[in-house]
């Protein structure tokens, strides 16, 4: 039987701060290089409004050996009662799972890993209450996802392969605001597995707005996408605005700052 995990309420999230070698992170945006000082506070905000939102934050030290160690969501997924540590696709990642694997063997009993060659990273994987959403993007490969399935399974959880196009993972294209609403664009607008949600369609010329994070009362977006402001707030979301334009530089999204759980 499933778990029933309707309603779910953070009370934590995991964050690093972005390390001065982030100008070198892997990128397929041509926006430039980011800028660190307004990177930091962009960050700086960004944490501002999870503790508005009622979260108790632990920060881990930036780390400079890993330029796109900012983006600790791809390291894990988190439930409150599962951890599972990720595998991520590009050399220059991997590593990144060592601290947090040591900081969660602490707080996480329950705590899993993705072996090689299964690739998968928390940029793919959407929780919907109990069933998971996993991306077969270019990070996340078969032996990735079925690993992950297994883990799912034996914790009464559900994970639904999900095909995807053209987004580098799954939750650059798709956000869950909660109350059965999903944020979509590009081909996932149209992708089966989400016709029974509300859906909330991104216009192209906003792409990047369709990453969003449900936190508690709040939706966090980012800065300058006013047509799906209004969209999100006229179907009843109350929201926060962020400036993220330097973590966009670097393909990052708004939920890839943070492990929520
Ligand atoms: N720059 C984030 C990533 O490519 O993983």
């Amino acid at each position: 039987m499933l778990k029933n995990v309707k309603n779910r309420m953070f009370t934590h999230a995991i964050v690093r701060q972005p390390a001065l070698s982030m100008i070198k992170g892997i990128t397929t945006a041509d926006l430039g290089i980011p800028d660190i000082n307004l990177a930091q506070q962009q960050y700086k905000d960004y944490v501002d409004a999870l503790r508005s939102c009622g979260l108790e934050i632990i920060q881990l030290e930036s780390d400079e050996e890993y330029p796109d160690s900012v983006f600790v969501e791809d390291t894990a997924v988190l439930t409150a009662d599962m951890a599972i540590i990720t595998n991520p696709k590009p050399e220059s990642r991997k590593g990144e799972i060592r601290e947090i694997e040591s900081l969660l063997r602490d707080i996480h009993p329950n705590l899993s890993k993705i072996n090689s060659p299964g690739t998968i990273e928390g940029g793919d994987v959407l929780q919907v209450e109990d069933r998971f959403y996993i991306g077969m993007s270019e990070r996340t490969n078969a032996s990735g996802a079925d690993q992950f399935t297994e883990i799912l399974e034996e914790n009464s959880y559900q994970g639904i392969k999900t095909p995807m196009e053209n987004l580098l993972h799954l939750k650059t294209g798709v956000s869950y605001l909660g109350e059965n609403t999903i944020v979509l664009y590009g081909s996932l607008v149209d992708e089966p597995l989400f016709d029974s949600f509300n859906k909330i369609v991104i216009q192209k010329d906003e792409a990047y707005a369709a990453n969003c994070i449900r936190v508690n009362d709040y939706v966090l977006m980012p800065k300058g996408y006013p047509k799906a402001q209004s969209i999100i707030e006229k179907a009843g979301f109350l929201t926060i605005l962020l400036g993220m334009s330097e973590f966009r530089k670097l393909d990052g999204g708004l939920s890839c700052l943070s492990l929520r759980f």
